[in-house]
């Protein structure tokens, strides 16, 4: 058995933030972000949209997509460090949402790396028989959780959602070899303070607010990120020339280019949407996802190399064949 993408679909919230709107807010300059980032706008969430809004309205896209109806999905699985409450899991409300009544829905915290967690997950669910078709879903509303007064920070984030289905497909050998193909994860807590949001429930009683050393993550970033995708070649077989489309979790310009330079992926098969989006955690590579597959770069049959990297550390790859 593998799993197959059956669809997707994303959701950005109406409202932009570009640049110049920042530098009336805190110091800086839209030469400054676009140099050190490649970002010039980010969408922020209205008052009163939630993170399940956004992951609820990316489900249902990628399930009109799929064809499927929320009959036919067995699990729900949505990647957020921005959940609408402490509990209960923010993808039982997207369940609630969606009028799903049977099946199971839980979150995966891995913060940037969280939508690869999540489908790593789903594709064990599915290669075990317990699942048939798992909705798949990295949604965040950053904005609610940055210190809009420190602009070390504030000007890399923005809000959105990206959802896949996966669904059970039996390989007989004589069909295409599609579906995922290989997954790896990685942790490392000891690099806990070089990105974390200072509060929580156990520790503080309040929310709290996202803290970065950005040189630090910058510096373990590429190597961490190629890392992966190595391990993820070696388990297949394949090659950085193999690659259709590298999807990278859109942090910033350089860590996707450095990474895919020391990769040997060409540019041009590298998706990059982070200059409009700004980095939008576990939701950013089902949004890119969506992007390319909608303007027809993502077709069938296209090799997709996914990575990511995050606070926790937390890094991990998926290569799929779509
Ligand atoms: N506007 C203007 N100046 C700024 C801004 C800003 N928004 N932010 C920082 N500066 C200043 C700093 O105060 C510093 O000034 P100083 O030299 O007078 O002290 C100067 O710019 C340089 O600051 P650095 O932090 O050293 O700048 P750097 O070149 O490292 O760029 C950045 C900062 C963009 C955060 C970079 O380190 C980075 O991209 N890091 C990776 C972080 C990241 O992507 N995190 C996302 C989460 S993890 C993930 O998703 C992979």
């Amino acid at each position: 058995i593998r799993s197959v993408v059956l669809g997707c679909g994303s959701y950005l919230p109406e409202k932009t933030l570009t640049n110049a709107q920042l530098s009336e807010m805190v110091e800086t300059s839209d030469d400054w972000i676009v140099q050190r980032t490649g970002i010039r706008e980010r969408h922020i969430a209205a008052e009163g949209e939630l993170t399940s809004d956004l992951a609820t309205a990316a489900a249902k896209l990628a399930l009109a997509d799929a064809g499927l109806t929320v009959g036919e999905i067995d699990m729900i699985i949505v990647a957020t460090a921005t959940p609408d409450d402490t509990f209960p899991a923010t993808a039982v409300t997207v369940q609630r949402k969606l009028g799903m009544e049977h099946g199971a829905a839980f979150d995966m915290q891995a913060v940037c790396s969280g939508f690869v967690f999540a489908l790593s997950t789903a594709d064990a669910f599915i290669r075990a028989s317990q699942a048939k078709r798992i909705l798949v879903i990295g949604a965040e509303t950053f904005s609610r959780i940055l210190d809009w007064s420190d602009r070390t920070t504030c000007v890399l984030f923005g809000d959105g959602a990206g959802a896949v289905i996966l669904g059970a497909s039996v390989q007989d050998g004589t069909r295409e070899d599609r579906g995922v193909l290989t997954t790896h994860l990685r942790s490392d807590g000891r690099h806990r303070d070089k990105l974390y949001v200072d509060g929580g429930p156990s520790s503080t009683g309040t929310v709290g607010h996202l803290r970065m050393e950005g040189r630090e993550v910058f510096k373990h970033a590429v190597g961490m990120i190629t890392d992966v995708i190595e391990d993820a070649f070696r388990a297949t077989g394949y090659g950085a020339e193999d690659v259709d489309w590298f999807v990278p979790h859109q942090a910033n310009l350089r860590i996707i280019d450095g990474s895919a330079k020391k990769l040997g992926i060409e540019s041009d098969k590298v998706v990059r949407t982070v200059s409009l989006h700004g980095n939008t955690s576990a939701a950013s590579i089902p949004l890119a996802l969506s992007v390319a597959r909608d303007d027809g770069r993502i077709k069938r049959g296209d090799l997709i190399l996914l990575e990511a990297m995050g606070g926790g550390f937390t890094w991990g790859s998926v290569l799929l064949r779509w």
